[in-house]
């Protein structure tokens, strides 16, 4: 590998409504920014058009706080590493061709990242770090899986969704209660009063490691509806209970395979990742249920579940390491 005693990376992030931009030095997170779009708020979901959009618009100002923020200018990078995908493509279009001009200007390396392959990575950036091989619960917008770790790029995918993601679930559910997207995190939020056992929706009944989460969807639907012809108040009266019954048929569901998968294994080391990690209540089961039964379980930080760029900046460390780069053939992939 060439002799830099320093190795510095801005790594870009934008496969989704975020656009984020971290850069690293030897490891070393020296900074973190993130652009939200509250743009898609009011539909529901994510419009991919106006995410592209938005993107444009934000790229060049998160990067240049980046760097600011990191204290180095342009010219004291040694490479851009950025996600190519899992995403929606004319998003990551925007990233991958910010990157690929900015490595053209500066004459450096370029590196290609997997979304979700950095989601898991994001274990690394902190300490304690997860010791080989180790099982990670990948949870997002889009993913639901169980990864057995056996090294920073070779995981084995020993269960996964057939259909819906737990992101998904958990925003389908607030949009059927009538709250904007990304639900997830005010189910969370107005959960953390209520009664999990104040309404009981039936479990999932999928073979082996893997999940499905669109039949709770319709359970969550037919519930919502009949109660509320029942008494068109329900909802507010009872948003605590409905939000942590909710929330708790999602995490019993998602603990069941976890635990399965760690039985099966025979691997205590237990990480969580991708944005649904930040769930307050699905960290304090999965520390529960690891103190029962003797794992070691790693919950990243806040900052560090949601998509983030430090993420991608990580696993870019690790190529760096590995001189895994590509040309500026690169492209972006949607699956
Ligand atoms: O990893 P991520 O930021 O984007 C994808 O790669 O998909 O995950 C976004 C998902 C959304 O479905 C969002 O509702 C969910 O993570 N999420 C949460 C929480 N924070 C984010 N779900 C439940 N509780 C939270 N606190
Ligand atoms: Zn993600």
């Amino acid at each position: 590998m060439p002799n830099h005693s320093l190795i510095n990376i801005l790594a870009i992030e934008s496969s989704c409504d975020d656009t984020a931009a971290a850069v690293i030095q030897n490891g070393v997170v020296l900074s973190n920014i993130v652009a939200g779009q509250k743009v898609h708020e009011k539909y529901g979901g994510v419009v991919p058009e106006l995410a592209s959009r938005a993107h444009q618009q934000n790229i060049v100002p998160v990067v240049d706080v980046a760097l600011k923020e990191a204290k180095l200018a342009k010219e004291e990078l040694h490479a851009i590493a950025f996600t190519a995908g899992p995403g929606l493509i004319g998003s990551l279009m925007v990233g991958v061709s910010f990157a690929k001009s900015l490595a053209l200007a500066l004459n450096i390396p370029l590196i290609e990242v997997n979304h979700m392959q950095a989601h898991v990575l994001a274990h690394f950036i902190d300490d304690p770090k997860p010791e080989f091989p180790f099982l990670c619960l990948t949870v997002s917008g889009g993913h639901t899986m169980i990864t057995v770790m056996h090294d920073f790029f070779r995981g084995e995918v020993i269960g996964q969704t057939n259909d819906d993601a737990a992101g998904e679930a958990f925003d389908k559910a607030a949009k059927i209660l009538g709250l904007p997207y990304p639900g997830g995190p005010l189910i969370d939020q107005y959960g953390a009063g209520g009664n999990p056992g104040a309404f009981v929706f039936p479990k999932p009944n999928i073979p082996e490691l893997n999940y499905s989460f669109s039949g709770l969807k319709t359970a969550y639907l037919y519930f919502v509806q009949q109660r509320v012809k029942e008494n068109p108040q329900f909802i507010a009266q009872n948003l605590a209970d409905v939000c942590a019954s909710i929330q708790y048929s999602i995490i019993h569901h998602l603990m069941k395979k976890l635990i399965l998968a760690s039985e099966q294994t025979g691997i205590k080391q237990i990480a969580l990742a991708g944005g649904v990690s930040a769930n307050s209540a699905l960290r304090k089961t999965l520390e529960e249920e690891g103190q029962k039964r003797g794992w070691k379980t790693f919950i990243p930080a806040f900052e560090y579940c949601t998509d983030n760029a430090a993420m991608i900046a990580i696993a870019g460390h690790y190529k760096f390491l590995e001189q895994n780069f590509v040309s500026q053939e690169a492209a972006p992939y949607a699956r």
